[in-house]
């Protein structure tokens, strides 16, 4: 879910030097036949075994495996943010032991101690190794992590032996591999209703101007896919009108803020999480002329009148238990004022950014974000995807709902 706004997945396959390195050929295909959007990073050793050309030809993205011949500056993190599973197949006994002790002196072993996203290893090695009482411990240490582990099986061994250690079959990693993608950004939210406002309003001038800005949408549109994904019914009220509808949300199109206001009191009555994403004006023009104005009629003084704060009325004209999610474009001291706008407008949850740094805010994929609440550290999220903003910030809204009552 990293890398674009789509729904499509994020795979970081590292391949590490076995002669288990070709089955790992077979595993980047697969994924990418699945849909996956798949990542290989390869260790020097790993090179020799298969050539990196093989890989970048059935990947979504060339091969990385440096740390430094690179434009990024810390490719590392940047590529375990991405992932929403880091796998490793063929994992050798060297690389699980640079993984279980925290080394990271190349591509593969830095990304692994950078990723918080699930890890999968594929381990492969001779089954003298395998037995080892350091890797055992090395294995069980990453188990008792958290690390996913696909275990091998016995079989024919580099240099014609033959026993345990040999590496699991292309089909049974993927197989596990799938497993774990599908629970990535699982929330349940079945029973529940969810609405969401989206986009940026229009304030009409005359029948043919408007003031308004540069919201797309998107982050709305994110927050009603991760809720339909996770089972909620959804309503999705929005101003904008070059996105594709999210399947099987309810649509109400509205374009000015005050139009917006009447949908979101009325869904709000029966919402268990309101989610205001969309850039309400809080401007208004006093007087809306009917007729287009004409230029001949010289320049016209446009009078601007503050629309009404849905938020703030939402947050305090509460019907039911209900999660009350707002948003907070900051510039200066970015926590502070969203501190400010959670006690004012009497929300459960704000989301603020800081428009002023790289990769966040308007019609961009990725964001990077903070997410405070009263009586809580703030959680920041640095350059990730839409989708990834609506899926922790959706699971939090389900913890607050299910911890007690704010009515
Ligand atoms: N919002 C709203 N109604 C408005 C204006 C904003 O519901 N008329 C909501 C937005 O959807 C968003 C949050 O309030 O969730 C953003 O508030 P913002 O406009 O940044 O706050 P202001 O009250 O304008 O505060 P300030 O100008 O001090 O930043």
């Amino acid at each position: 879910m990293r890398s674009s706004g789509s729904t499509q997945k994020t795979v970081v396959l590292c391949i590490s030097g076995g002669i288990a390195a070709y089955k790992a050929v077979e595993i980047a295909r697969r994924l990418f036949d699945l849909g996956y959007h798949v990542v290989p990073v390869m260790t020097e050793d790993a090179k020799r075994f298969v050539g990196e050309t093989t890989f970048s030809a059935l990947s979504s993205e060339p091969v990385r495996s440096s740390l430094w011949n690179s434009t990024d500056p810390v490719p590392h993190t940047t590529l375990a943010r991405r992932a929403d599973l880091v796998l490793v197949a063929p994992a050798t006994a060297n690389v699980i032991s640079k993984f279980a002790n925290g080394a990271s002196d190349d591509l593969v072993s830095a990304v692994l101690i950078a990723a918080r996203s699930k890890v999968l290893i594929a381990p492969a090695m001779h089954t003298e190794m395998w037995e080892n009482p350091a890797v055992r411990r090395n294995i069980e240490f990453l188990a008792a992590t958290g690390v996913s582990i696909v275990q091998p099986g016995v079989g024919r061994l580099a240099g014609g032996d033959f026993g345990a250690g040999r590496m699991a079959e292309p089909h049974e990693i993927v197989a596990m591999a799938q497993g774990l993608l599908e629970e990535v950004g699982k929330i349940d939210l079945a029973g529940l209703e969810v609405v969401v406002s989206a986009g940026g309003t229009r304030e009409a001038i005359d029948p043919v101007r408007f003031i308004g800005n540069r919201s797309s949408g998107r982050q709305g549109y994110a927050f009603a896919e991760v809720a339909l994904a996770g089972g909620a019914s959804v309503s999705l009220v929005s101003t904008v009108e070059n996105l594709p509808p999210p399947n099987g949300a309810k649509m109400v199109s509205v374009e000015s803020a005050s139009e917006m206001s009447a949908a979101m009191k009325e869904l709000s009555k029966t919402a268990d999480i309101i989610v205001m994403a969309a850039a309400v004006a809080d401007f208004r023009v006093e007087d809306q002329k009917s007729q287009k104005i004409k230029k001949g009629d010289g320049v016209p003084e446009i009078r601007l009148v503050h629309t009404e704060d849905i938020l703030a009325y939402l947050g305090a004209n509460r019907s039911r238990r209900q999660v009350i999610v707002g948003f907070a474009a900051e510039t200066g001291d970015p926590e502070n004022y969203a501190r400010d706008k959670l006690s004012r407008k009497g929300a459960d949850i704000i989301v603020g950014n800081d428009v002023t740094s790289p990769g966040a805010g308007f019609a961009t994929e990725t964001n990077s974000v903070f997410i405070v609440e009263s009586d809580r550290d703030a959680t920041y999220l640095e350059r990730v995807s839409k989708r990834r903003v609506a899926e922790v910030v959706l699971a939090r809204a389900l913890e607050i709902l299910s911890s007690g009552p704010k009515v």
